[in-house]
Parts: C-alpha cells; structure tokens; sequence
C-alpha cells in the first residue's frame, strides 16, 4: 500500500550534482521494486516526452552558452509540465511507483541558489507548471562537484560552468534538504554504492508501508 501524498502512487526523485551516481541508484531501486511486483516508471528531467526531450537538447547544447537565466529557468519548467501531466500525473493515478532523475529541487539549486534568480520564486514556476506535483522522497546525492565534474567526460552547457558555481547548486542542495528534512534523504555520494542502495530501500519501504 501506498500512503503519500501522490497515493495511489509514489513519486520518487533523485538529486544531486554532477558524476553523483544518481542514475545508477535510481536504476537499482527500480529493479528492486518491479522484482517484489511493483509497477515502476522509470523517468528523467529535463526529458521525458519527446517535446521536452527536444527541450532538454536545447538547455544542453554547449552552443547556446549565454542563454538568459530567466529563459532557462522558464524552458526546465515548460519541459517540467508536459513531463509531470502527460507522464508522471498519470502513472501516479495508475498507482505505480514513479523514479525520476531529477526535479524539482534540481531547478531550485541550479537556477533558484546557483544562478540567483531565488529558490523560492523557481520552486513556484515549478509547482505552476505542474499544477503543485510535489515528489513524496527525494534523495539527494551529495558530492564533491571537484570529484563529480571530474567523472563528466565530455561536458554540456551546465556542466561547463565554473566549480565555484557548482559549488553553490551543491550547497543549494542541502539547504533546500534542510528546510524540509521530512521529504528529503541527503546521502554522502562517495559511500559504496551497495551501502546507498540498501539505506535507499529502507526508506523507500517505510515510505511504500
Ligand atoms: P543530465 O545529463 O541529466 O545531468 P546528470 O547526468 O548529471 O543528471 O543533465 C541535466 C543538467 O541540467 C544537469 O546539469 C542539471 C541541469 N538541470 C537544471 O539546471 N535545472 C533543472 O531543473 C534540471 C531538471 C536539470
């Protein structure tokens, strides 16, 4: 049974900065949930239906360097919307467990804390375009950016930016997580990745009851 607010569902996230590991732990945690019998959406931001797929190609691309703050913040939020109605919204309905790679909180740290432009205001654009679709756990990978950057092979438009800026989306990260200890698992990134995924299950369970 499920018991959260996006019941009968559960909408699972997972956080962090770059070269995290957050894929690789979301994608554990979606096996294990489909091996026990649970439906499971495995997702992505920015990405997940094919317009904000073509969204994300644009927010990436290392030849649009200089994009205005505002209009990346506005097209992670546009990419958000159709993601969350027409993918998220409807598996939550369904009653199936949602895993996503990023959201919401990715766009509060990178463009709310890192850019300047407030948390606050950016996690309202969010819950507009989403008609208030809030993740019932998010799991923050917390890592180094010096250690993360250094995994990224060959960097898009974000993760060409400074380290003192990923400094600041990494301290954005756990003070987003500190505001509301209750939705939030924050994870030292560089513990053995069987260590993360066995904690990860354990709250997943007491979340899932
Ligand atoms: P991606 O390749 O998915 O990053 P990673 O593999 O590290 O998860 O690229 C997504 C990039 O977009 C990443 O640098 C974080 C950034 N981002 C934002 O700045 N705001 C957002 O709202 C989201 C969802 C991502």
């Amino acid at each position: 049974m499920t018991v959260g607010p996006n019941a009968p569902g559960a909408f699972i996230v997972f956080e962090g900065g770059e070269g995290a590991g957050k894929s690789t732990q979301a994608a554990a945690l979606a096996e294990l949930l489909q091996a026990r019998g649970r439906s499971v959406v495995r997702t992505r931001e920015p990405g997940g239906t094919p317009a904000a797929e073509a969204i994300r190609a644009i927010l990436l691309d290392p030849a649009f360097a200089g994009l205005d703050d505002r209009a990346e913040a506005l097209l992670f939020a546009a990419a958000r919307g159709d993601h969350a109605q027409r993918v998220i919204r409807p598996a939550l309905r369904r009653g199936d467990v949602v895993v996503c790679d990023r959201f919401m909180d990715s766009s509060m740290a990178y463009q709310g804390i890192a850019r300047g432009l407030g948390a606050d205001v950016v996690a309202n654009l969010s819950l507009w375009a989403t008609d208030g679709l809030i993740p019932d756990l998010t799991v923050v990978m917390d890592i180094d950016p010096q250690v993360g950057l250094g995994r990224v092979s060959s960097p898009d438009r974000l993760e060409s930016e400074p380290l003192e800026w990923h400094r600041r989306v990494r301290e954005g990260f756990v003070e987003i997580a500190r505001r509301d200890p209750r939705r939030y698992l924050v994870l030292d990134a560089g513990r053995p990745p069987e260590d993360l995924a066995t904690e990860i299950a354990q709250v997943v369970d007491a979340l899932l009851g």
